[in-house]
């Protein structure tokens, strides 16, 4: 899946849905969206509905959609109540979501916690989608001590998730260069605040392999119309 020229379009959930709503936005997603072939779709979903995506990808045939966690825990499998590891993630999703800027900040993870999440969702051959922001990634990049081999950046800046008006972007671009010097040929997503009217204009920015995109993905029509266009964009681009 993460090969030099795929692009990529990350749903991120956070904590919203329940079951039914959950099958119900996949089948209708699945009807919209028409597959790219250089583009993947991520579906980033609460722990609880993995399970079900997963059966649902394969009962309808949805190979081109892959499934993430939105965190994992820092610990291997153990006496950690209420944890989720690595090993029961493994068969279920491609991708893990370490250390978003909520976690950081309501969880209160710290750099050496999401160090450990990124060691353990490597340690189960998953691919870690490191979230970013420009205050602490040097430091944050420290603590890994190494990069992963499988791993993408997720550029989401704080002041720009969830608000009304999006980073600028010049914004974007001097912080998808800042971090492009950090950790150099890693992917970069970009995610706050994308929606109908910007994700375009995100998407042509140089050094951006995909988005990230939150309270625009919770409507699978929305979303659709998302990732229709930014194919069309990624495949004018690449
Ligand atoms: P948002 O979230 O699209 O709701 O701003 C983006 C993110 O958290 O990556």
């Amino acid at each position: 899946m993460n090969t030099d020229k795929k692009k990529y379009l990350l749903a991120n959930w956070k904590s919203h849905k329940n079951t039914k709503t959950a099958r119900a936005w996949l089948l209708r997603f699945a009807e919209l969206y028409q597959p790219a072939p250089h583009v993947g779709i991520i579906l980033a979903a609460p722990f609880v509905h993995l399970p079900l995506l997963a059966e649902l990808r394969a009962e309808h045939d949805l190979a081109w959609l892959s499934l993430a966690a939105q965190d994992i825990s820092p610990f291997p499998a153990g006496a950690y109540t209420g944890a989720v590891c690595g090993e029961m993630l493994q068969g279920l999703v491609e991708y893990v979501m370490v250390g978003h800027s909520e976690r950081r900040r309501h969880f209160h993870e710290t750099l050496q916690e999401v160090a450990n999440k990124v060691r353990e969702a490597t340690a189960a051959s998953m691919t870690t989608i490191l979230c970013l922001d420009l205050d602490y990634a040097q430091a944050q990049i420290a603590a890994l001590h190494h990069m992963p081999e499988k791993l993408l950046i997720g550029y989401g800046p704080v002041e720009a998730i969830g608000v009304t008006i999006p980073q600028s972007l010049q914004g974007a671009a001097a912080g998808i260069t800042s971090l492009g010097k950090l950790a150099p040929g890693v992917e970069l997503l970009y995610g706050g605040s994308v929606r109908p009217d910007n994700a375009a204009s995100y998407a042509a920015m140089a050094g951006v392999s995909g988005l990230m995109v939150g309270g625009a993905s919770l409507d699978a029509h929305e979303f659709a119309s998302i990732c229709t266009e930014v194919a069309a964009v990624f495949a004018a681009t690449t």
